[in-house]
């Protein structure tokens, strides 16, 4: 009894003593468990386990107890079931609570929300009978035209880290696993199936990997799918450097590389490349899919019978597989059953649309609108009743309402507010400015007190109607920053006819608002915000919420104005993107270029306001430790994001003008005030030489600027190191 209390002490020691080191561990007894099983199996039954068997599953061995692995769509909500084969099956009860959309949530910039929004997923997926949850997708906003932005999180990697840990607990915690994507440097659509993405040692490090890595050794994330794009030559997905040397290398990866759906294109070089599981292939759509011609199906039983490759190869991956299926109570234990679109999954959203979305500009506060002065509202545009949950691609939900953000003014607003709705522009390709809808819609507001228009970027196609244009959605860019269907004269008009304008962005992200951003007085950024984001949107519109969010990436004037278009490559050649913007990415672009972005990083107003207290900056060794206090000083309780960004007085290398190394929400009553303390490690003050090939931290002279965005510096302190 001693002895087995001391050999799991050993073990336990030694698994936080790995896990600090920046590794995935394992566990003995079920390892062992493992290999009993890989000794029973035949290599036709473990080749079975490596590869699809249908859309969304992969076989497992039925004599041994070896369950199907069952993967399913997408990030903000567990997608429609699709059938074995791609065959639309509408039996099933598949309604699940459509979530804001990963870019709203990290505009929350609250790690807690990202474990409940984790939480929800993973109930509903272990309700739905699905093992692996195909998200969170965390791949770098490079530039604003990246049709899949709205799935991503952020421009920059400290944020995504701190996000993404979170979800992924909040996923797995429900003992269903997540699946971080897309691995690596999938930062367009266009091309995206083969594209050679070329980038900088140092840009790999500091920019691309560290979301992954938070992924990986803080989030101990399950599974991971790799990318369709060529990453310097080689498919990411079984990229010798970017899966065996650092991901199961040297961040000792013990779960699932899986490719994305038809991600794979050779036999031999995937299995020595990494890749464990092949799914999606092309071969699965066909009228009869042929499962068993995978490149990991006979293809790989061929390779491995002549000795080409080492069956040893094969028994790394079974291994995977069934590693997570033991840490999944696939194997040997019973789940839990989960819930599906419960109420309290549908109020975890509205927290999440609530915080997450952004108050841009407030001129003349004219927000909140107040429900005793206000009486008639022209609530304009056709994003203003659409659904967007099916929208987008892979990542659709099918939820059982969706309040609009029309429906959710009628909501909030109550009786004593009457609300007259014109479309203002139609959604169809190439759809230009309507001056019928125009001329109907500046009557309407001519005559309100207030109006709103709800325009933006569009959720791109549902299944059901290819013919949408694509303007949010997988498998396409935005052909420009432009507002699509002719949303700027609309504007226009509606703000001569009205000065009390509200302009309401739906989207992925920034866009050009320059000709009207001027004459509205309010601008509201909503991203997709799910299934309550109608009611979350008016309750910050009459006050009944205070917005907190903040923008996770600079919203540019322009498109010229964006590192990765001014300084690199998009979409590249018919081959190549050169990712010369190298780690000039975001607001590391506008700050270190000075290019005055139309709303900044970290942006984001409140109906309250915040007194930044003088910082006192303290350092032990390598690490540092910023204290101050933050007051609300205004009427209303609130809560502010306080940005703690690192600037690097002089380096052997050129260093962005400041990087953000620490944030925290906090949340204060009128008048309160608290003594805020964050800590900076070493790696907030490291940058990556790529001549040693290691992290460097040069002892010197630093600045630490504490503001409410990256323009927005509120107070600095110095530090010497
Ligand atoms: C997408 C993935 C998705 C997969 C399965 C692919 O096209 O890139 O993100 O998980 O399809 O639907």
């Amino acid at each position: 009894m001693k002895a087995n209390f001391t050999k799991l002490l050993v073990l336990f020691v030694l698994a936080n003593f790995t896990r600090a080191f920046g590794q995935q561990t394992t566990n003995p007894a079920v390892e062992a468990k493992i290999e009993a099983l890989l000794k029973q199996m035949t290599l036709e039954e473990k080749i079975g386990m490596i590869h699809g068997n249908s859309s969304f599953t992969s076989t497992g061995v039925a004599r041994l107890g070896i369950p199907e692995l069952t993967t399913s769509d997408g990030p903000h909500g567990v997608r429609p079931e699709h059938g074995r084969d791609w065959v639309l099956d509408k039996k099933g009860n598949d309604s699940s609570t459509y979530l804001p959309v990963g870019l709203t949530l990290a505009s929350t910039w609250n790690p807690e929300l990202g474990y409940a929004f984790g939480s929800v997923l993973g109930a509903e997926a272990k309700f739905r009978g699905k093992d692996v949850i195909l998200g969170p997708g965390i791949n770098i906003i490079r530039t604003p035209l990246n049709g899949r932005n709205f799935e991503y999180m952020s421009e920059d990697p400290y944020l995504i880290s701190k996000m993404v840990v979170g979800y992924i607990k909040g996923v797995q915690d429900q003992g269903i696993s997540a699946c971080v994507k897309h691995y690596l440097a999938n930062n367009q659509e266009t091309r995206r199936d083969g594209i050679n993405v070329e980038m900088s040692e140092r840009a790999l490090r500091e920019i691309y990997l560290p979301g992954f890595k938070a992924a990986v050794v803080e989030g101990d994330v399950n599974t991971i799918m790799g990318a369709y794009n060529r990453f310097r030559g080689q498919y990411a997905t079984y990229n010798d450097y970017l899966i065996n040397k650092i991901l199961k290398g040297e961040w000792g990866f013990k779960g699932i590389v899986m490719s994305d759906w038809g991600a794979i294109h050779h036999t031999k070089e995937a299995l020595m490349g990494g890749a464990d599981l092949e799914m999606g292939t092309d071969l699965a759509m066909l009228p009869l899919p042929k499962y068993d011609k995978f490149f990991f199906a006979e293809p790989a039983l061929k390779v491995v019978r002549s000795g080409e490759v080492p069956e040893s190869i094969i028994d790394d991956k079974v291994r995977r597989i069934l590693r997570i299926m033991f840490k999944t109570n696939m194997i040997d234990a019973k789940r839990s059953a989960g819930a599906l679109s419960t109420p309290q999954h549908a109020e975890v959203a509205k927290k999440v649309a609530r915080e997450g979305i952004i108050l841009l500009q407030n001129k003349k506060n004219i927000l909140p609108l107040n429900k005793a002065t206000v009486k008639t509202i022209a609530v304009i545009g056709a994003n203003a009743n659409r659904d967007n949950a099916m929208g987008g691609g892979s990542s659709q939900v099918l939820p059982k309402y969706e309040v609009t953000p029309l429906e959710g003014l009628q909501n909030i607003a109550g009786s004593g507010v009457s609300m007259r709705f014109s479309q203002g522009y139609s959604i169809a390709r190439n759809a230009g400015a309507d001056q019928k809808l125009i001329q109907q819609a500046v009557e309407n507001a001519k005559s309100a007190d207030v109006a709103i228009i709800v325009g933006g970027w569009t959720h791109g196609y549902d299944y059901s109607k290819w013919d949408d244009n694509a303007y949010d959605a997988e498998g396409f860019d935005k052909p420009n920053m432009k507002m699509p269907f002719g949303q700027d004269d609309l504007i226009s008009a509606v703000v001569k006819a009205n000065p009390n304008t509200i302009v309401v962005l739906y989207g992925g992200g920034a866009i050009d608002v320059r000709q009207w951003v001027s004459k509205v007085k309010g601008i509201l950024q909503a991203g997709y915000p799910g299934l309550e984001g109608g009611n979350a949107l008016a309750e910050i519109i009459f006050g009944d919420v205070n917005p907190s969010a903040k923008l996770t990436v600079t919203f540019p004037k322009k498109l010229e104005d964006v590192g990765a278009h001014k300084l690199g490559e998009f979409p590249g050649d018919s081959l190549n993107v050169r990712y010369k913007d190298d780690i000039y990415v975001g607001y590391r672009y506008f700050d270190t270029y000075k290019v005055k972005p139309q709303f900044a990083f970290g942006h984001g107003l409140s109906y309250t306001s915040f007194d930044y207290g003088k910082p006192v900056v303290s350092s032990s060794g390598n690490n540092a430790t910023v204290k101050f206090t933050l007051r609300n000083n205004g009427k209303q309780a609130g809560a502010e994001v306080v940005q703690v960004y690192v600037k690097d007085k002089k380096a052997a290398v050129k260093r962005p003008e400041k990087e953000l190394k620490g944030f925290q929400k906090v949340f204060l009553q009128p008048g309160e005030s608290k003594e805020i303390t964050l800590s900076l490690d070493e790696q907030a003050f490291s940058f990556f030489d790529d001549k040693q090939m290691k992290w460097v931290l040069e002892p010197g002279d630093f600045e630490i600027l504490i503001g409410s965005s990256a323009q927005d510096i509120r107070s600095k302190a110095k530090l010497k190191l």
